[in-house]
């Protein structure tokens, strides 16, 4: 069997569990809403998506170690593991709150500091994303109508749909005025978000996707989807991978231009 596939169909398991969850409570009149420390939203959804998720994977693959946005990190049952599950129980809270369906649960694969498995599941949008390392990024409603999904080819920048999550954190990084003049200089700039604006990256549908501060959390599902679709992932130094905490997200003959658009 090839590798990461039988993670992989758990990684699609746990999200057909997340879904479930997190769509009875989408748009409900009771949802619980509280406001972190952070001053951002967590609801009862996303703590319940978290637990099931954690829940499963404590009984199936106790060998492996967990992270998670609402709950934090554990150690395998067995002790210290390199392979690591990262979940984002609900990437998109804001969205989800107020009830626009554009939000995802994220699951990763995490081998060492590589994420190798990556899921995105947005079930009020009816699609998922998925990828393993080697094996190519896939979209569909479920795997029996999965399609290849590729970026795109677009060489310059205004030719470039650019994508970005919100403009705070760019004047905080000292990039802001870089950030404005890719958006004059790109053929059509959309603030898409969240898991959002990569998975449109991964399918073609946009050329660039950059944020300046996250979690790995948000990042590492996304990552594999990317890079197997044909893209490149990598920090705003160009290191690859989620360690940096920020994205910069193209199809591939965009990423150097980008980068030294924003290092500048
Ligand atoms: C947030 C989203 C958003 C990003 C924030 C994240 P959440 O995740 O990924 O795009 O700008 O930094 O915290 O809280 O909705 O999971
Ligand atoms: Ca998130
Ligand atoms: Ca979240
Ligand atoms: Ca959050």
């Amino acid at each position: 069997m090839a590798r990461y596939a039988d993670d992989l169909s758990l990684a699609h398991l746990l999200a057909d569990t997340a879904d479930s969850i997190s769509m009875a409570r989408f748009r409900a009149l009771d949802l619980h809403v509280e406001s972190k420390p952070d001053l951002t939203p967590v609801s009862d959804a996303d703590t319940a998506v978290e637990k099931a998720v954690r829940a499963t994977l404590a009984r199936t693959r106790p060998r492996d170690g967990v992270l998670g946005e609402e709950f934090g990190a554990s150690e395998a049952a067995a002790g210290p593991s390199t392979r690591q599950w990262v979940v984002d129980p609900i990437d998109g809270t804001k969205n989800f709150v107020r009830g626009v369906p554009i939000w995802a649960t994220l699951i990763a694969l995490m081998e060492g500091d590589q994420p190798v498995v990556g899921l995105v599941s947005a079930p009020a949008l009816g699609r998922r994303w998925w990828a393993a390392v080697g094996h190519g990024a896939y979209a569909g409603r479920h795997t029996a109508a999965a399609t290849p999904i590729r970026t795109s080819a677009v060489r310059r920048l205004g030719d470039a749909s650019f994508c970005y999550s919100s403009l705070s954190g760019w004047e905080e990084n000292g990039r802001l005025d870089a950030m404005l003049g890719i958006m004059r200089q790109s053929w059509r700039t959309r603030a898409y978000g969240d898991f959002y604006g990569y998975m449109l990256l991964a399918e073609g549908a946009v050329d660039v996707m950059v944020e300046p501060e996250l979690s790995l959390w948000d990042l590492a599902a996304l990552i594999p989807i990317v890079t197997e679709a044909g893209g490149r992932f990598s920090d705003l130094a160009g290191r690859p991978g989620p360690g940096g905490g920020s994205a910069v997200a193209t199809n591939g003959p965009l990423h150097e231009d980008i980068l030294l658009r924003l290092t500048r």
